[in-house]
């Protein structure tokens, strides 16, 4: 996804009315403050997104660079305003820190990247920018674990450098090849704020870390936006699958949307052999009316019988459906439907039509966006990873230096009892975090008693 999703100026996606910007009617509020600070804050009670330099607030805070420069204000702090009412510093936000969560060690975070599962490691890359705790400057950041608990940081994996990144090395995922060959494919917006898909490859496949990666001058772009298509309205590339006539053929799709008709958003389909040239399927593997732009697609198969996890290329079956998961971008949420694909007509239909994107599941109701799934070689899962980011302000997350976290990694199932949804869970190496358990297990309840259970008392870890 890109900073300029963050403040979508596309609003018109049916279940969720766009936020109002009422820039002339916002309040002003005068509120005297104590006279240790003998000063008058003025608070904006009005949208973030019309946030105005000339605005004073309590210093120290830095202000905003705001939507004008191409920067969300945070899409969530609504009515609440996105001025600070407190001078925070970092010392004292650094206890919002998390214990267990994946975050950077410091500044603006956002979609997860690429997440595989190399020689014993699990890698992690997300949207990073390297110089600052607001969106910008987009690059790769880099983690590993052993147990996807426990995270080393890696240095950047890839900077906006080239032509075809310079506003921002945006998302992608990983394919890994039958031969063990390793191939990135990312979004990058060019100099001129074209979204473009580029190519990746580890400078030393023998290292577990990956700690180094090579754009492909020679051939990046690999592919640019088709006719008809808008150049800000294709981007993050999902992981590639085989297609079902030929397994030397592969697919994949990208997010996009089409506002001559009805706002749909759709994902488009291209066919390769070598990741380097591509060509485009014809149609749309699938479009909703009313949606908008579709970011950060995912398409997976599931088993509706068995409590594994599929490899993206794994074949339609009777026992198997795909997930399509899309996060629209007009109303920040992620959505999924259960459906079939047909890669013989570049179609996936969803089970139930009232089920369907945007209409029907969304992975997660709480803050929760651009989500990625990868398929777990190591422990024959489906895993997946979410953006979570706090509701407070861009101007409170310069002050304390950081934004943003990953959910807890999920393994991913059909439920098999519903037959119509996914069960998500915490995967379980998070249980290796818990210890002095008590067991009850075989404790008598009698029907109509109070029983007390003695736990020892209970820790807040920072
Ligand atoms: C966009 O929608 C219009 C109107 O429905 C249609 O004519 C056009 O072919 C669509 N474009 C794409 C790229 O799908
Ligand atoms: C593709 O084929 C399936 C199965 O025959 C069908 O249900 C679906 O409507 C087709 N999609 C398109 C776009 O023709
Ligand atoms: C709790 O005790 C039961 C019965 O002794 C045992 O089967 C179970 O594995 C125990 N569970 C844990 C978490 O220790």
């Amino acid at each position: 996804m890109s900073g300029r999703d963050l403040d979508s100026t596309h609003s018109q996606f049916l279940l969720s009315p766009p936020r109002q910007r009422h820039r002339s009617s916002c309040p002003i509020l005068l509120l005297p403050l104590t006279a240790l600070l003998a000063a008058v804050a003025v608070i904006l009670l009005c949208n973030p997104l019309s946030n105005d330099d000339t605005v004073p607030v309590l210093s120290p805070a830095p202000s905003s660079r705001g939507a004008p420069a191409g920067v969300s204000e945070k899409s969530t702090s609504g009515m609440l305003g996105s001025a600070p009412a407190f001078p925070w510093t970092n010392n004292m936000l650094a206890f919002q820190r998390t214990a267990f969560h994946f975050q950077p060690e410091k500044n603006w975070m956002n979609d997860p990247d690429g997440p595989l599962f190399y020689k014993g490691w699990y890698h992690l890359f997300y949207q990073y920018n390297p110089a600052s705790s607001v969106w910008g400057n987009i690059a790769w950041g880099h983690a590993v674990s052993r147990d996807l608990i426990n995270w080393e940081h890696l240095s950047v994996a890839m900077m906006p450098d080239r032509w075809y990144d310079f506003n921002g090395v945006w998302s992608g995922s990983a394919t890994i090849l039958p031969d063990g060959r390793l191939v990135m494919l990312y979004t990058g917006s060019t100099h001129e704020s074209v979204q473009v898909q580029n190519i990746a490859f580890p400078a030393d496949p023998a290292d577990p870390l990956l700690l180094h990666w090579v754009k492909s001058d020679e051939h990046n772009p690999v592919i640019s936006p088709p006719e008809g298509i808008q150049f800000e309205d294709f981007r993050d590339p999902t992981t590639a699958w085989h297609s079902g006539e030929d397994s030397g053929t592969w697919l994949l799709a990208i997010g996009s949307k089409n506002d001559s008709g009805e706002h749909a958003g759709m994902a488009l389909v291209y066919r390769t052999r070598d990741f380097v040239s591509y060509e485009p399927v014809a149609g749309v593997l699938h479009s909703v009316a009313g949606t908008g732009m579709w970011e950060c697609v995912d398409l997976y198969p599931v088993h509706t019988e068995a409590s594994f996890g599929l490899d993206t290329s794994a074949a339609s079956a009777p026992a198997v459906r795909h997930v399509l998961k899309v996060s629209l971008d007009d109303d920040k949420h992620d959505y999924y439907g259960i459906g079939r694909y047909y890669a013989e007509n570049n179609s996936w239909v969803p089970d139930d039509p009232d089920l369907d994107i945007g209409v029907g599941f969304r992975l997660d109701y709480g803050k929760y966006y651009a989500a990625k799934s990868f398929y777990d070689q190591n422990k024959r899962r489906r895993v997946v990873w979410g953006w979570s980011g706090e509701s407070d302000s861009e101007q409170a997350d310069m002050l304390k230096g950081w934004a943003s976290v990953q959910t807890i990694p999920r393994t991913v199932l059909f439920d098999v009892e519903t037959g119509s949804n996914l069960l998500l869970w915490p995967v379980e190496e998070l249980d290796t975090l818990r210890f002095s358990g008590k067991n009850f297990t075989n404790l008598p309840l009698p029907a109509h008693t109070v029983k007390l259970l003695e736990f020892a008392e209970t820790t807040q870890v920072f």
